[in-house]
């Protein structure tokens, strides 16, 4: 290297840094919370994950009502992650299923309580390592037989949840399984959820090569049509060990009587999650 070429090297970095930091301030402060969680990195973006996958219909996608300022089991922490359509962990801020369920406008689901929940009371003799990884596939308005093996949304909810487990980003701990609104409109699908769902369960358990793989299944709250009952009645009856139910019924809806509220969300997140410690608790008494 040349000294002569020193001084003017010096002077192309320090415009460089100059210009970086102008872009910078240009860009700070945050405006707002979506802005900070689709630029924001998290340091534990790498660490493994216990993760959940999120399926099912509008309800886990989320369309409770987007409150200001959000409650706080709504708000981004760098311990909660979520894996975007374009696979790479970010941290979890709702909506979200806004790049996954993008043909609705998504609001608040159940995830972000539940897995803030998980984080407040999950027993951890190293707290600080708990991660979590929420891997979203929910999408609203499908019926069940969309789900199942060989379906577009079946087949990319297995991509997503090996894109979640691969390169150490962790272990799966569950499927939270928001589902079976739409099935309730025909009778042919109400009567054929129960085994479609008995179906999707084994799939699953098989092409993830987790044969006791935990799948928790909310009990419908509301339905499309006159048949949820019927579906009601099927989820409560799948007898598979692994699978539990967590009933919304009486959760306060909004007004299209439908779709579960913010305030039902957040309750909605904190059952799951003290549904998924209890499970877990009891395996690992078992052990
Ligand atoms: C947050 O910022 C994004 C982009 O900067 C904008 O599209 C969005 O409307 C803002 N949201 C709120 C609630 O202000
Ligand atoms: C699940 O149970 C195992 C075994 O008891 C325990 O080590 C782990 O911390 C538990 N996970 C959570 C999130 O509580
Ligand atoms: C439910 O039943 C009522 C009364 O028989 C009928 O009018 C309505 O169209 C039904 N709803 C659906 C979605 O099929």
């Amino acid at each position: 290297m040349k000294p002569a070429r020193q001084p003017l090297r010096l002077l192309l970095a320090a415009v460089g840094a100059a210009a970086m930091l102008s872009f910078l301030l240009l860009l700070a402060p945050p405006q707002n919370l979506s802005f900070f969680s689709s630029y924001s990195y998290s340091p534990y973006a790498h660490r493994p994950k216990l993760l959940f996958l999120l399926a099912g219909q509008s309800n886990m996608a989320g369309r409770g009502a987007v409150l200001h300022p959000l409650p706080e089991p709504y708000l981004p922490h760098p311990r909660i992650l979520r894996l975007a359509a374009s696979r790479r962990w970010v941290p979890a801020a709702p909506p979200l299923h806004a790049d996954i369920d993008t043909h609705k406008t998504c609001g608040l689901g159940p995830a972000m309580p539940f897995a803030h929940r998980l984080l407040l009371r999950g027993h951890h003799v190293d707290d600080e390592l708990l991660v979590l990884g929420l891997v979203p596939c929910a999408v609203g308005g499908t019926r069940i037989w969309m789900w199942a093996k060989g379906q577009p949304l079946y087949e990319s909810a297995v991509a997503r949840a090996r894109a979640a487990v691969a390169d150490g980003g962790g272990s799966i701990g569950g499927v939270l399984w928001f589902q079976g609104e739409s099935d309730t409109i025909e009778i042919d699908d109400a009567t054929s959820y129960g085994g479609k769902m008995e179906r999707l369960v084994a799939d699953l358990r098989a092409d993830l090569q987790l044969p006791n793989l935990l799948v928790i299944q909310v009990g419908l709250a509301s339905g499309e049509g006159n048949y949820t009952d019927i579906v009601r009645e099927a989820q409560k009856n799948i007898n598979i060990p692994n699978v539990l139910l967590v009933d919304a019924m009486g959760l306060p809806l909004r007004d299209d009587q439908l779709h579960l509220s913010t305030e039902a969300q957040l309750q909605l997140g904190n059952m799951l999650a003290e549904a998924y410690l209890k499970f877990n608790s009891s395996r690992g008494s078992m052990l």
